[in-house]
């Protein structure tokens, strides 16, 4: 099964760049730039990655993406995660970054979307790999600075494929989102949100019907009979993070996981490590994991990986393609 999972071609459409900072990486990048960080070992920083909540990982999450200042930082962090999805199978990955956790510190737009962007196309060249970016708002903060950070983005618009959002979820409902999202729209960008996370189903309603999302980050706390038959209705994914839900405590454990009650209720879904080096593995740990806790089957993963390219931004020819390289690896497998 293991082999089978990590052989199986997949698209990964739920990462935090940000999200992926290996803690070597980051020694060696907080090193090069002169900046202390609070921790002095691997076993150490391991040790701090214990959260209760949403809100307690991200205190840690924006503290260690403070170390990033250059270009060649953003390029190094993005081509860490490129390279283990060569490793992973990843045939494609829409990664999302947060602009305004860097623009807040003074780090221009443009230097973060330029390392992370050469980065993407450097990974196409060696390895095949295609990849959008998602440019995420931080919903903590005011739809003004949402907005700035959209002007900012203007002259990069060829780079970026969608606008997304992210962090604290409680008290930030989407609607807090909804003029920019609407401009956002008008710009080409495709609309995504975190919604149902920590979050309840109202607001995946509003990230719906407010901010016209065309797929739900997380989205747990979907189960409202009204509410699924909507999603299903629109033929919206869920893009589901195992081991970041188990981290989060948004589930107890894997084995409690709603995802194949999901599944049973039509619901399209696709598996995704969010911020794989605070959960404790990257994208193939979290199938691994999944499936041992629910016994999944081959043919479920099978459905699993298949979403992953149905349910990306990718043109229909290009899904059509990796979809068959799945289809031939399962009837071979
Ligand atoms: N930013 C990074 N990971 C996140 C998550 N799981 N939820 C909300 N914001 C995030
Ligand atoms: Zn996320």
């Amino acid at each position: 099964m293991q082999r089978f999972i990590r052989q199986l071609p997949k698209a990964e459409l739920h990462l935090h760049i940000e999200g992926s900072f290996q803690p070597e990486l980051m020694f060696a990048i907080a090193q090069r730039n002169n900046i202390k960080i609070k921790y002095t070992s691997i076993e150490e920083v391991k040790e701090a990655y214990k959260f209760d909540c949403l809100q307690d990982f991200l205190d840690i999450y924006y503290a260690g993406a403070g170390v990033l200042i250059t270009e060649a930082d953003f390029y190094d962090l993005t081509w860490a995660y490129l390279e283990s999805c060569a490793k992973e199978n990843v045939r494609h990955t829409e990664i999302m970054f947060d602009p305004q956790t860097h623009t807040d510190r003074g780090i221009a737009f443009e230097t973060v979307i330029s390392g992370i962007s050469k980065a993407c196309k450097a990974a196409e060249k060696k390895f095949g790999i295609t990849s959008f970016l998602i440019m995420s708002y931080l919903r903590h903060l005011s739809e003004e600075k949402a907005f700035k950070t959209l002007e900012e983005s203007l002259p990069f618009k060829h780079l970026i494929k969608a606008v997304g959002l992210d962090s604290s979820e409680r008290g930030n409902p989407p609607s807090k989102f909804k003029n920019v999202f609407e401009a956002s729209i008008k710009e080409g960008y495709v609309p995504v949100a975190h919604a149902g996370e920590e979050g309840p189903a109202a607001y995946i309603w509003e990230a719906l019907n407010i901010l016209h999302v065309r797929r739900i980050d997380h989205g747990n706390n979907c189960f409202e009979d009204d509410l699924i038959e909507e999603i299903v209705k629109r033929d919206i994914a869920l893009t589901i993070c195992p081991l970041s839900n188990k981290a989060l405590k948004v589930v107890d454990d894997l084995k409690s996981h709603p995802v194949k009650k999901m599944i049973e209720r039509g619901l399209k879904v696709t598996i995704n490590s969010d911020d794989p080096a605070y959960f404790g593995g990257q994208i193939n740990q979290n199938y691994i994991e999944l499936q041992e806790a629910l016994d999944l089957s081959k043919e479920e993963l099978f459905e699993l990986a298949k979403n992953s390219f149905q349910y990306s931004f990718l043109d229909e020819l290009t899904k059509e393609k990796y979809i068959s390289e799945v289809v031939s690896f399962y009837s071979k497998n």
